[in-house]
């Protein structure tokens, strides 16, 4: 293994700019070189790989968003697309890839290496904390710390004007920013997919905390939650809200959208500390010549697996967490 390659894929999240560095430095102090593959799939699609230096990723570990740039490739997904990909790591003689994304991207690596002989890496970089293998995925802290500030901020205007707000969060099929943001900030309610949602139940809370003097109440409501286990399109504090409305018409209610907001920012020293050390073994995965694994944390360890069994886990649901978070705001 002489040159390696990284690049970054599908949405972006705060720590995987530490990985990009921690690969970097790690992979020039072994002696190899290392090209950056620029807005994901489609970079190696498009046939362009700019060699990386140290000075290159100087000053980058706490920023979010990721200096490669990154992007979702459908053609990835074909065969020819593949081939491009793999003709552009043969043109410059790339024989290990770091691929930092979601499990779609790790999908990618798995075809470049099955089909083509690639040796590939994974780093779990997305603020979901989807991928049931490891505890964290890169951003899911930094996208919580969001949550929480803008909660905080929401908190005061809330409470003086005696509202209650439906706050929307990210997370796709996943309700962790939801439930860890819940816990963390003191939502009066959480609605996230991995719990039916019950509009009843929900505007009974709300009304019995007016009823106790609590006026001012947050619901967290993660984008991905079901309606009468149908997926709605739109808005899904919007959704809440009016559903709220229907069972509280006099509720002095507002809905929020964070949205993009959850992926911007400085990273949490958590995000930018697994960033590097994920980074790290990384290249060292490589530099042993392993391929078709994935970096995770567990109880603080930083591993590599097997891609395909890591993939193949179901993400198991904190019970203990939500039944927490729940008990700590009744009223
Ligand atoms: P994430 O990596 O965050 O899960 P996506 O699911 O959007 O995000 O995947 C990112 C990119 O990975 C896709 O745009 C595509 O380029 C590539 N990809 C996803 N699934 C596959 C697949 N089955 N085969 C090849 N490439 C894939
Ligand atoms: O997967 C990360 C994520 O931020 C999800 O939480 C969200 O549903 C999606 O990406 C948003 O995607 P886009 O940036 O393409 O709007």
């Amino acid at each position: 293994m002489k040159k390696i390659g990284v690049l970054t894929s599908g949405g972006d999240s705060q720590g995987m700019n530490a990985a990009v560095f921690a690969t970097v430095r790690c992979a020039l102090s072994q002696g190899l070189t290392v090209y950056g593959i620029h807005d994901g799939y489609q970079g190696l699609i498009d046939g362009v790989a700019e060699e990386l230096t140290a000075k290159s990723v100087e000053g980058i570990v706490h920023r979010g968003g990721t200096v490669l740039g990154t992007a979702r490739c459908a053609e990835m997904k074909t065969p020819e697309g593949q081939q491009k990909a793999v003709a552009t790591l043969k043109k410059y003689g790339i024989d290990g890839l770091v691929v930092i994304g979601g499990d779609g991207s790790f999908q990618g690596a798995k075809a470049l290496s099955t089909g083509y002989g690639i040796k590939v890496i994974g780093i779990p970089g997305t603020i979901d904390n989807d991928l049931a293998y490891t505890d964290y995925t890169l951003g899911f802290d930094s996208a919580v710390a969001v949550v929480v500030n803008c909660v905080t901020q929401l908190r005061d205007t809330m409470s003086c004007n005696k509202r209650t707000c439906v706050v929307e969060v990210m997370g796709r099929d996943c309700g962790d920013i939801a439930l860890y943001a819940a816990l963390a900030c003191g939502a009066e309610a959480v609605c996230i997919p991995e719990k039916p949602y019950d509009a009843d139940l929900l505007a009974k809370k709300i009304a019995h905390n007016l009823s106790a003097g609590k006026t001012d109440n947050i619901i967290l409501v993660s984008e991905g939650i079901r309606f009468d286990g149908t997926l709605e399109k739109g808005h899904k504090a919007d959704k809440v809200m009016k559903d709220l409305l229907q069972r509280l018409p006099d509720l002095n209610v507002r809905s929020v959208i964070l949205g993009h907001l959850q992926r911007g920012g400085d990273a949490t020293v958590y995000d930018r500390k697994l960033g590097i050390m994920m980074g790290a073994l990384a290249v060292k995965c490589l530099a042993e010549g392993k391929t078709d694994r994935v970096i995770g944390i567990k109880n603080d360890v930083v591993f590599d697996e097997d891609m395909l069994e890591a993939l193949a886990k179901k993400k198991s649901f904190n019970e203990q967490v939500f039944n927490l978070t729940k008990s700590l705001v009744e009223y």
